[in-house]
């Protein structure tokens, strides 16, 4: 089956993947230049499928959406707050391992990609037109204010994840 919603926003993952991993190629150093670029398409990213994809799909099925997008709402809401301290090493492992399960569940076979794809296919070239469109999300400077990591740590909580057992691990 053709899916260019799927390979959208697979390619999006790989590009974002990779922006991290430039900004951490070398060990005991973080890229600047690329994590902002990171920070940047992730949130733009999130921004995609909350504001274009998640709504567009609950036209056609509200009690659908309703029942599978929470999980994905919380891990958005992770992953922004993760976008919010100054990066460190353990920040970035936790935001790496949040991303990959994040990414897997909107990837997989019948996973959400999968379920948007088809409740929107009437209307698959206007999402990609408004895909292309979507601008990037006004970025503040990264906040070293302990209330920032704090707040990130709850919000990571609210999706069920642990911030220290994942730097731990
Ligand atoms: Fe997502
Ligand atoms: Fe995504």
């Amino acid at each position: 089956m053709n899916k260019p919603l799927y390979h959208f926003f697979t390619a999006d993952h790989h590009r974002l993947e990779n922006l991290l991993n430039q900004a951490t190629a070398e060990a005991g150093e973080i890229k600047l230049e690329y994590y902002q670029q990171f920070r940047c398409g992730l949130l733009r990213h999130i921004k995609m499928e909350e504001k274009i994809l998640f709504p567009a799909a609950k036209k056609v099925n509200i009690e659908l959406m309703e029942k599978i997008a929470p999980r994905y709402r919380l891990e958005h809401g992770a992953l922004t707050s993760l976008m919010v301290p100054p990066p460190t090493v353990s920040l970035i492992k936790v935001i790496r391992y949040v991303l990959e399960k994040h990414d897997f569940a909107e990837e997989e076979v019948g996973g959400l990609y999968d379920i948007c794809e088809a409740l929107t296919h009437d209307e698959t070239q206007e999402l990609l037109d408004q895909l292309a469109k979507a601008e990037e999300v006004p970025l503040h400077p990264p906040n070293p204010a302990p209330i920032a990591i704090e707040a990130a740590r709850r919000a990571l909580a609210r999706a069920g994840y642990n911030f220290d057992e994942i730097v731990i691990q």
